[in-house]
């Protein structure tokens, strides 16, 4: 049976499906984290910003032009930041049409509709706070959010969270904010700093194409803050070679758009 392991010693690596089944639904929406829950995947990735009014919502881009209709709801509010519109607004934009004509009336969810929806769903989390530095404070108010929507109790900050940022001052604030859940810091530091980022980090997330089997072994020889073996979730991966190759590197997770073709690359099915 193929199998992309080259070792016995490598775990098959997590499948995360990035901003949902993304290459299958518009990412980032209610449709994208269910078609990845359709498709059997409990993990799923996102991206969090906040709104002119304070509202935590789920976009990856600072401003909502690429995927929603705001162009045409609001012509003369370029650049369409994110930040420079009430959640009331963002709320009526229609953030699937511009994927396909059957995702019409797709939404930008709150955090809080957000992680009910993958609470529903049964699934797990990669939580991204998306250019932290915009946003002071977004720390403590997304963690306030998962703790009223039921996500920092034993059972899921143990299961099925991790909170990743390519801002390590923001990975350390949660870290330091709240100890116990796992966190993840988005790039590929020099293996001579890696022991600095392991102090609150316990994964470093890098993109396929920077890393090698010899930076992965780097990662795997150290421990994280919670005194487990540091991990890689690498991204974005989105054919069966490259799931293949990272496998091989024995990564402990792979995200992608495409969560079927990497599944199948590292397990056959
Ligand atoms: O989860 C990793 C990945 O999402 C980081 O890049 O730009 O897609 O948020 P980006
Ligand atoms: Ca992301």
């Amino acid at each position: 049976r193929p199998s992309a392991q080259t070792s016995a010693s490598h775990k098959r690596p997590l499948v995360v499906a990035h901003r949902g089944a993304s290459a299958y639904a518009p990412e980032n929406t209610f449709a994208a984290i269910d078609k990845a829950a359709d498709m059997g995947f409990r993990w799923v990735e996102n991206d969090v910003q906040r709104t002119k009014d304070g509202e935590l919502v789920i976009m990856h881009d600072d401003t909502l032009k690429r995927t929603t209709d705001v162009e045409e709801r609001y012509p003369d509010r370029a650049p369409w930041k994110v930040a420079d519109f009430t959640a009331k607004e963002i709320a009526t934009l229609d953030a699937g049409s511009w994927f396909g004509p059957e995702y019409a009336g797709q939404r930008v969810p709150t955090l809080k509709q957000y992680m009910n929806r993958v609470s529903r769903n049964h699934q797990s989390l990669v939580f991204e706070f998306k250019k932290p530095e915009l946003y002071p404070g977004i720390e403590a108010q997304g963690l306030a959010v998962l703790r009223k929507t039921g996500w920092l109790d034993r059972h899921h900050v143990k299961n099925k969270l991790v909170i990743q940022s390519f801002s390590a001052d923001s990975v350390k604030t949660v870290h330091k904010l709240r100890p116990d859940i796992k966190t993840g810091f988005l790039g590929t530091p020099a293996v001579a700093d890696l022991p600095e980022y392991a102090k609150f980090s316990d994964q470093i997330n890098s993109t396929h194409t920077s890393i090698s089997g010899e930076y992965v072994a780097a990662i795997h020889a150290l421990k994280g803050p919670h005194r487990k073996r540091l991990e890689i979730f690498t991204w974005t991966v989105n054919n069966a070679a490259g799931a293949q190759r990272v496998a091989g590197f024995g990564v402990d997770g792979i995200i992608t758009n495409t969560p079927d073709v990497v599944r199948k690359a590292v397990s056959g099915r």
